[in-house]
């Protein structure tokens, strides 16, 4: 096990874990946005920093990434984590406003309007369904594409992608709700990645499954029959 201190008490948690893991396995609440426990770490969102205490001075550091170890002195809720959060907040209602999570967060820290406008979006690029695509499914249908101000995430050439099977997994981690889904009688559309599915009836089990519409691989192995 690993001691260390967080706000002030003493904690243990598991060799190997992150300040965020120790944190929570010790019921220390840090907010996270692109953080998923099944997905490994991306760093992204900046939410959940927390404030270092070390003879040289403080340093702020993002808790997702980093590593739990003995002797450390955390605060998780300090004037300079508070106030780097509100930054945070701020700059990702000023990109994304339309985020119901980040107006929900911005209206908590008394944050009426964004002093900037830097888009107006609702995905706030925290890259869980990347991950989620990638590390759970298998498929990797997206990607966060670009830099900067032009940063997104697209499917290949911005075409409905083969590998997207409509699992909605994407959709269920997405914390915005950016990622919208429509089930309508016997189709799905996934509209933010463009693929659309239809169902087809098996002929043996009668259940019915999604098939791709642009899976020209799939219909050819199909014959364009149902089976
Ligand atoms: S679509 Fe949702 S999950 Fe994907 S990067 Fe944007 S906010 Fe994150
Ligand atoms: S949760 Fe750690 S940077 Fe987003």
């Amino acid at each position: 096990m690993t001691t260390l201190t967080i706000d002030g008490r003493q904690v243990e948690a598991l060799r190997g874990s992150t300040v965020l893991e120790a944190a929570r396995e010790n019921h220390i609440e840090i907010p996270t946005l692109c953080y998923h426990e099944a997905l490994e770490p991306y760093a992204g969102c900046r939410l959940c920093v927390v404030e270092l205490v070390t003879p040289k001075g403080s340093q702020l550091v993002a808790s997702c990434v980093y590593a739990a170890e003995d002797g450390l002195v955390v605060k998780t809720n300090s004037g300079i984590v508070q106030e780097s959060r509100r930054m945070t907040v701020e700059l990702l209602l000023a990109a994304a406003p339309k985020a119901k999570v980040i107006q929900d967060l911005a209206a908590e820290m008394g944050i009426e309007e964004p002093r900037v406008s830097l888009g107006d979006s609702d995905c706030i690029l925290c890259g869980l369904c990347v991950r989620a695509c990638k590390e759970i499914v298998g498929a990797n249908a997206i990607s966060l594409v670009n830099r900067g101000f032009a940063k997104e995430v697209k499917p290949p050439f911005e075409i409905g992608s083969n590998a997207c099977t409509g699992c909605t997994t994407c959709v269920l981690v997405c914390p915005t709700g950016a990622i919208k889904l429509e089930d309508v009688l016997d189709s799905r559309s996934v509209h933010r990645w463009e693929s659309d599915f239809e169902a087809r009836e098996c002929k043996i089990c009668g259940d019915h499954y999604l098939a791709p519409e642009f899976a020209p691989d799939l219909k050819e192995l199909l014959g364009e029959e149902e089976v």
